[in-house]
């Protein structure tokens, strides 16, 4: 585990410099567990709103949309949802951090809720529109 977060960030550090971008507006992106992010507009002071579907097997609240909020400092992006909508409560809330290298965004992230934390990577991809 500790070699594979070694390896992550040495692969973020190094592909930054030559790649790294700044999350576009009205964008939508998907990871390897098959959730959506949909980014609406990034403001001028940088924060963003949008939803996420979480299609992730093995994790609860899945195939409806949740509000999502974000920020952006360069190509850093951070994003976080409250896993409570309309129709689901999870009672728990994930925080992504990840680097914007423009069709790919590698991310860290922490899922908080009352049994504790759980930590991992999610490997998002821009998809057309
Ligand atoms: C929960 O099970 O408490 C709420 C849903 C959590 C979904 C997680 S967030 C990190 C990972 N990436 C995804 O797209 N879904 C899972």
């Amino acid at each position: 585990m500790r070699r594979t977060a070694l390896a992550f960030v040495i692969l973020v550090t190094a592909s930054v410099t030559a790649f790294a971008q700044s999350l576009p507006s009205w964008s939508i992106w998907k990871n390897q567990r098959g959730s959506i992010m949909k980014v609406f507009a990034v403001a001028p002071d940088r924060s963003f709103k949008g939803v996420y579907i979480n299609n992730a097997p093995g994790f609860g609240c899945q195939g409806t949309p949740f509000d999502l909020t974000g920020r952006v400092s360069g190509s850093k992006v951070t994003f976080t949802v409250v896993w409570k909508n309309a129709w689901q409560d999870c009672k728990s809330k994930t925080v992504w951090y990840g680097v914007d290298l423009g069709i790919t965004m590698p991310t860290k992230w922490t899922l908080t809720s009352a049994a504790g934390k759980q930590k991992g990577f999610d490997q998002f991809t821009r998809q057309p529109f």
